[in-house]
């Protein structure tokens, strides 16, 4: 896309959210952050600048501000200017804006305005939200690019992977193909679970040096989860698929999977606009509620089954959330709604109507959670809605989740991660 068409899409980001907030004469500071030093070095953590700023300036810089001035309805970048000495050791920074040294002398000729701190002020924060919900043409090239990112390490997965290969082996091999087609880094934290660690929801090394998830052997016939996406002008793509390496499926994998990927159909069929996705996500419990059910694991009648929390513990996650800028993105709850406490929805990231131009996640699934399953207060509790003799022999099967993105248009739904294929058994 040529820039001035972006600076136009940029523009129109910028008057949208100022029609939002529907300001008289304050001013408003939206700022990108800054560096965090990482305790007890001289290191610093990767940048990550704040989406609302990366979202009206275009791009992410630490220690930029982007300023409104209500009254006479403008916007003025700052952006920070390397010295002499930060040359020596950094390439220079990008001269974006007026130097941020003279964002005092603009705030002080505006000194009887009102000052709003856009991160700290709730009203201020959901207009961008609300802005930031319905992606632009630029937004949704980058999207794509991103999926296609995603398409190419899956495709390594495919390809590639055996039983005998380690978790770390596989999140290498399936990064490295990201980067190779132009991902700037993961979106988030790579999940490369094998066999029982597949039931754990987000499985990924790094939140704690004790644990090394990541180096376990896949054996022949376990499922792999891999829940993994590349990320592209800071757009995240959120894809996962579930598959048995090396040995034909068992009759309870390939059932559990059809269910899971049914669920899938179904849900991505209603990213239309209009759908709340509070029901779509209800009815892709009450899909995942029946196949446990027709398997033996459940007894009882669908609804109740999803009211009383019974599929909750085979389907504990939400059917999915938006993703833009952040891989949870902004905007999943709009002002007056609030995550509820029901059993089914108590994880669900986003409770609105569809709209034309949202991405969403669809991504239902089904886990043998230990720490569920073996909780003596949850066996009393679901004694006669769980049918525990089935389902104690299935723990240590892990999990299954398939996960895409998908654009809610005017049309069909335009699954971002659609060229990534489905296969039941690879290897
Ligand atoms: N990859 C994190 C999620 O699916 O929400
Ligand atoms: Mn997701
Ligand atoms: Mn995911």
């Amino acid at each position: 896309m040529a820039s001035s068409d972006s600076d136009e899409l940029i523009e129109s980001r910028r008057q949208h959210v100022a029609d939002h907030w529907n300001l008289d004469s304050e001013v408003v500071l939206v700022r990108s952050g800054s560096l965090v030093p990482i305790a007890g070095s001289d290191l610093q953590y990767e940048f990550r600048p704040h989406p609302d700023f990366a979202y009206l300036a275009g791009y992410g810089v630490a220690d930029a501000v982007l300023a409104y001035d209500a009254k006479d309805q403008r916007w003025q970048l700052f952006g920070p200017r390397s010295t002499a000495d930060e040359m020596v050791w950094h390439q220079p920074a990008n001269e974006i804006g007026l130097p941020i040294t003279e964002l005092d002398e603009w705030l002080k000729k505006r000194e009887q305005q009102p000052l709003i701190e856009s991160h700290n002020d709730l009203k201020i924060e959901s207009g961008i939200a609300e802005t930031r919900l319905r992606k632009d043409e630029l937004e949704l090239s980058a999207l794509r690019f991103a999926a296609a990112t995603s398409e190419a390490g899956f495709s390594w997965v495919y390809d590639n992977v055996t039983a005998g290969m380690t978790e770390r082996e596989i999140q290498i091999g399936i990064e490295a193909e990201f980067f190779r087609a132009g991902a700037v880094r993961t979106a988030y934290p790579s999940i490369v679970a094998s066999g029982p660690n597949a039931a754990y929801l987000h499985y990924f090394y790094g939140q704690d040096d004790s644990l090394t998830p990541t180096t376990r052997t896949l054996e022949k016939g376990e499922l792999l989860l891999i829940d993994a996406g590349g990320e592209f002008g800071g757009y995240a793509s959120d894809v996962t698929r579930t598959m048995v390496v090396g040995a034909e499926p068992t009759d309870v994998q390939m059932f559990l999977w059809q269910v899971v990927q049914r669920a899938q159909e179904l849900a991505i069929d209603r990213c239309r606009p209009g759908q709340e996705w509070r029901e779509v996500h209800l009815d892709s419990a009450r899909v995942i509620c029946s196949g446990l059910i027709e398997l033996g694991l459940l007894r009882g009648e669908v609804d109740a089954l999803v009211a009383s929390g019974a599929v909750a513990l085979f389907y504990p996650h939400g059917l999915g959330h938006l993703i833009g800028l952040t891989v949870h993105d902004a905007g999943g709850y709009p002002p007056g709604r609030e995550p509820g406490s029901h059993p089914q929805s108590r994880y669900l990231r986003t409770d609105r109507p569809l709209e034309v131009g949202m991405i969403t996640s669809v991504e239902p699934g089904i886990y043998f959670i230990d720490s569920l399953l073996t909780d003596p207060v949850i066996r009393q509790q679901f004694a006669t809605e769980v049918v525990w003799e089935s389902v104690d022999p299935l723990r240590g099967f892990g999990g299954i989740r398939i996960e895409d993105d998908v654009h809610v248009t005017d049309g069909e739904p335009e699954v971002l991660s659609g060229a990534i294929e489905k296969p039941l058994r690879i290897g």
